[in-house]
């Protein structure tokens, strides 16, 4: 079998010597499996949205293709949150299934198939692929020993230790990391463990786990990477891990919710949810199809396109590929690896608790429609370095771009076109300007199978910059007085144009497409036309009712939405034992005198049932005599800090608005060293 790439180096063809026939090749798309347990913001949107738009891109290029993805639904997160609800984890797996789909959904994704990875498919699928690597020699046993929590009767894993780190001292750091000095560390050297679901002293024990051997899968693993067309770190980056030598990687853990482990011995067992997440793709394919096979056991005539956050690329181009090398049982494996940056939300990151930046289930009661943020997402998709979703840039682009470049081309044309002709003229059209926009369209095609989404929309951008200046130029409100044949001609290669770009366009803003298709006078679906063979036949067609089709963000809105996602200040909600830690006393202010070269602060002596020294920046608000015998709130037991060189052993409490500065007091009186609970 002899695997020839066509012309354009792009759709690969098999031509069987024996059979003398032409096979085209088909395309399997996926996008990481998101968590279960996690309502998707803006950043989590983008492998989703970039495999929708290559996945539409690939349909609408008339290449058989499907786009497979599953929630990941195993690990102890899920046990937990189901537990805090009353819920199993099935029940609870399934709910937020629907809730991650349906946003999916309101996005426009269109998967072929959005499964669950703990389906029975993916249990079959996932024993199966282990017994293989069992039996191949791929999978050894070991004794360790780890934390478990007596009360809770659970081995804890790292995240759910906390106690004190070895090396800083820091009495909160977690059992995988210390905040603090940023050390990586074992849960088990932590002094004074403590289980954070519980609080109780976990103790150590031994049990056996299963590893997958990757030490003696890594000869394998470099051979396929290495005949792999990549370039860049995801080529480099897991070649130089294999250099340095991998470690086995631990693929068992101690919980209920998850796949079992078919052996002996390990009954209480199931694997480590990275073990049977990328497998589900598999599950996924099965789930949706009896001829799942076809598409995974057949790798000459599948080409897989996975997209992902950069965060998950070891897993796609080293464990997972291991794994299944490893069942020797010739699966197919990664052939493109579309990673993404990461998106920050305007300078900071993105907080569910802190209520800071747009997720899922809030874009979808907003007054902003899917396309734009389809449209604005694709082309701020960060490919080489991390970038900020911020607000003005939103605006910016979508009313710059989306809306004064394109929608304006699309409007004006038919608008015009249907005002005074109601239908697509029957004449010819500019021949050069629908040549220029083809040759625009190839690159955009080019761009798009390359995965240059950013670069795509731009030429996207560009044609209905074409027409815009052609519609400007060729003035048809003068023509339409003066030379009726030259405008209709005029109206004609706008119409063409628009064509164009609504084909084009279908891969990213899908909605928007088929809305103005039907404005275009056709009367299916613009998903099943093909780019490459666009029907430009359109003389005497019907106009559709003309809309504009995007509408401007204006400013209001925008400040309302900046404040509404802007994310409370500190750290979310605080526990009441972490309020319970600031102690506040009543004081009186027996002295007050200005701290020389400081303009607002002022030195005070303070009786709170023993005398303290407090540097308040006040100075500006209250003069020295009228503070003597006040009584204030004084933060008590806040560590001393120096001021201008003066020692301040507490803080008074005051409320701040604006400059309307006012102190906290007491409104009757207590005595001094009185305690504010
Ligand atoms: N749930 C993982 C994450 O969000 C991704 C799993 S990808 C898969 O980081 F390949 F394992 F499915
Ligand atoms: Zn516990």
């Amino acid at each position: 079998m002899v695997i020839t790439p066509d012309k354009k180096n792009r759709k690969f063809f098999i031509f069987n010597d024996n059979k003398n026939s032409v096979m085209q090749v088909k395309y399997l798309v996926t996008s990481a499996l998101p968590y279960v347990n996690a309502v998707p913001h803006l950043g989590n949107l983008i492998p989703i949205l970039s495999a929708d738009v290559f996945s539409k891109f690939l349909k609408i290029n008339g290449e058989k293709a499907i786009y497979i993805c599953a929630t990941d639904e195993h690990g102890t997160r899920t046990e937990i949150e189901a537990e805090k609800r009353g819920m199993t984890p099935d029940e609870y797996c399934k709910m937020m299934h629907e809730k991650i789909l349906n946003i999916f959904r309101w996005m426009g994704v269109e998967f072929d198939n959005f499964g669950r990875s703990s389906s029975k498919e993916n249990h079959e699928l996932t024993q199966h692929i282990f017994l293989k690597l069992y039996e191949n020699g791929y999978i050894f046993e070991k004794e360790i020993e780890q934390l478990y929590c007596e009360k809770c009767r659970k081995f804890l894993p790292d995240t759910y230790v906390v106690g004190e780190c070895p090396y800083c001292g820091n009495p909160d750091a977690k059992g995988d990391q210390c905040d603090e000095c940023t050390r990586l560390l074992d849960p088990t050297e932590l002094i004074n463990p403590r289980c954070i679901i519980c609080g109780s002293t976990p103790v150590l024990r031994k049990s056996k786990h299963l590893y997958l051997d990757l030490p003696k899968l890594s000869e394998k693993v470099k051979k396929w990477i290495e005949s792999k067309e990549w370039s860049g770190i995801i080529k480099n980056l897991p070649l130089a891990w294999i250099e340095k030598g991998l470690e086995p990687r631990c693929i068992t853990r101690d919980l209920k919710w998850g796949i079992r482990v078919p052996l002996k011995g390990y009954e209480d067992k199931v694997f480590y949810v990275w073990f049977d997440a990328p497998i589900e793709y598999i599950g996924s394919t099965y789930e949706y199809t009896k001829e799942w096979r076809d598409w995974w056991l057949n790798p000459e005539e599948t080409r897989l396109y996975c997209f992902m956050g950069k965060d998950n690329v070891p897993f796609h181009t080293l464990i997972w590929p291991a794994s299944l090398l490893g069942t020797e049982e010739n699966w197919l494996l990664p052939d493109m690896i579309g990673s993404n940056e990461y998106l920050n939300y305007e300078g900071g990151q993105f907080s569910k608790s802190q209520n800071r930046g747009v997720f899922g289930d809030d874009i979808m009661k907003l007054e902003i429609p899917p396309d734009l943020w389809r449209f604005y997402l694709i082309s701020i998709r960060p490919s080489t370095k991390d970038t900020d979703f911020e607000w003005e840039g939103f605006q910016e682009h979508i009313n710059n771009n989306l809306v004064g470049n394109l929608g304006n081309f699309l409007y004006r044309s038919l608008s015009f076109t249907k005002k005074h002709y109601g239908k697509v003229p029957d004449v010819k059209s500019d021949e050069n300007v629908i040549k220029e926009a083809f040759k625009l369209l190839d690159k955009y095609k080019e761009e798009l199978w390359s995965l240059k989404f950013k670069e795509a929309v731009k030429t996207l951008l560009k044609i209905s910059d074409l027409g815009n200046q052609y519609f400007q130029k060729s003035e048809p409100w003068k023509l339409i007085k003066e030379d009726e044949e030259r405008c209709k001609k005029v109206l004609r290669t706008v119409c063409e144009l628009c064509v164009i770009i609504a084909v084009a366009m279908y891969p990213v803003i899908s909605s928007s497409s088929q809305k103005l298709w039907e404005q275009l006078g056709f009367k299916g679906e613009v998903k099943k036309e093909n780019i490459n063979n666009i029907p430009l036949d359109i003389g005497d067609h019907e106009l559709g009712d003309i809309k504009i089709p995007f509408k401007k963000i204006d400013d209001k809105s925008l400040e309302k939405y900046k404040e509404k996602f802007r994310g409370k200040r500190g750290d979310g909600m605080i526990k009441y034992d972490e309020f319970k830690k600031i102690e506040l006393k009543v004081g009186e202010i027996k002295s007050a005198e200005p701290i020389k070269g400081s303009k607002k602060l002022l030195k005070l002596r303070v009786d709170i049932g023993e005398e303290r020294q407090l540097v308040a920046g006040i100075a500006q608000y209250y003069s020295p005599e009228e503070l003597i015998g006040k009584k204030i709130i004084v933060v008590s037991n806040l560590e001393p800090a120096k001021l201008f060189g003066v020692e301040s052993q507490g803080m008074l409490l005051a409320a701040v608005d604006g400059d309307n500065i006012s102190l906290a007091t007491v409104d009757k009186d207590v005595k001094n060293g009185a305690r504010i609970e």
